[in-house]
């Protein structure tokens, strides 16, 4: 098994590598004709967020036979859509929150109208990045295991779990519940769509992209779901137990907003409690994983960073 310092080099060099395609997103042959979306849209994205979901795409895709060159640009436009999604999170008819990976906010540097516009920028520019990827899969350019029908399949998953059913139909129940108490069913399936979706999404999309037999890809996906539940109890429970400097947020934010949380629901050591048993689920599917023949030893050390992160 490797070691904990093994694990954090390989997803050091793994966000790093989507870092640098990400530093290259905006550029344009000449001077940009729109400097403003697009220096607002990079001081969001190049901020230094732990880059979770674009890591998971590109190890998931690798240790199911797809090279992580191949699958950079769904990693990339993950991490673009994700940071849209923090961008319009934080704006004051959200979750009006003045800093993000400790820095102001978004909004607070180059105001509401310009930070709705960034987070459009990049939201466009993660679909053109994918269907730029297609097209050469198609051409011959990007080959994939999957094929062409898998990288479609990739983005098509990306794309839903982004919309009405993944990240913005969770974060419209989120917003609608705020000071309305949710029972654990609702706040669980919330949750699930808030955060879960696009966490889940880069590993189905890798498993897409590798062609992986329909049991790896499921299994893949039976991890990716807890881990994302778990992803968003860890962030409730931060968020009452962790300082400024540690999360680039504001803590205590929940509370305040009279958001239901798990911690809200449950208490700090319930709220533990399910995030244990969440990880050990996730566990349970990279079981199932390793038994269809795959090495899923990276995917192990992600349950632990993220049950163990402070950030
Ligand atoms: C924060 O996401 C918002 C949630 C979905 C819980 P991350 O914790 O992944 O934030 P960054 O990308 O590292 O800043
Ligand atoms: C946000 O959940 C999930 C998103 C889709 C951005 P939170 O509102 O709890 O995320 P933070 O705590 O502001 O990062
Ligand atoms: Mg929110
Ligand atoms: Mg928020
Ligand atoms: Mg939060």
């Amino acid at each position: 098994m490797p070691d904990a310092q093994e694990f954090r080099d390989d997803y050091a060099c793994l966000a790093d590598f989507v870092e640098k395609a990400l530093a290259e997103a905006f550029a344009v042959p000449g001077p940009h004709p729109a400097p403003l979306v697009a220096e607002a849209a990079r001081y969001s994205l190049l901020a230094g967020g732990k880059r979770i979901r674009p890591v998971l795409a590109l190890a998931t895709a690798r240790l199911l036979g797809c090279p992580p060159e191949a699958a950079l640009p769904y990693a990339s436009a993950l991490e673009m859509i994700h940071t849209y999604s923090l961008i319009h999170d934080d704006l004051p008819c959200m979750d009006d929150d003045d800093f993000r990976r400790g820095r102001p906010t978004c909004h607070k540097v180059y105001g509401e109208a310009v930070a709705v516009l960034a987070g459009d920028a990049l939201l466009n520019l993660a679909y053109e990045t994918m269907a730029r990827a297609c097209l050469e899969t198609a051409d011959g350019a990007r080959s994939v295991p999957g094929g062409i029908a898998g990288a479609l399949r990739a983005q098509a998953e990306i794309a839903r779990a982004a919309g009405h059913l993944g990240m913005v139909g969770g974060q419209t129940v989120d917003v609608a519940g705020e000071g309305r108490a949710l029972d654990a069913a609702s706040l669980e399936a919330m949750h699930r769509m808030k955060t879960g979706a696009l966490l889940r999404a880069p590993a189905v999309a890798a498993a897409h992209l590798a062609g992986a037999p329909d049991a790896a890809r499921d299994a893949v996906s039976r991890f990716a779901s807890a881990l994302g539940l778990a992803f968003q109890i860890k962030d409730d429970l931060l968020d009452v137990t962790a300082e400024a400097a540690e999360i680039g947020k504001t803590p205590g934010k929940d509370a305040k907003a009279g958001k239901t949380t798990f911690v809200t629901l449950f208490g700090a050591d319930g709220a533990s409690v399910r995030l244990a048993e969440e990880s050990r689920r996730a566990s349970e599917a990279l079981d199932d994983l390793e038994r269809e023949g795959f090495d899923p030893e990276f995917l192990r050390g992600l349950v632990r960073y993220q049950l163990e992160r402070r950030k």
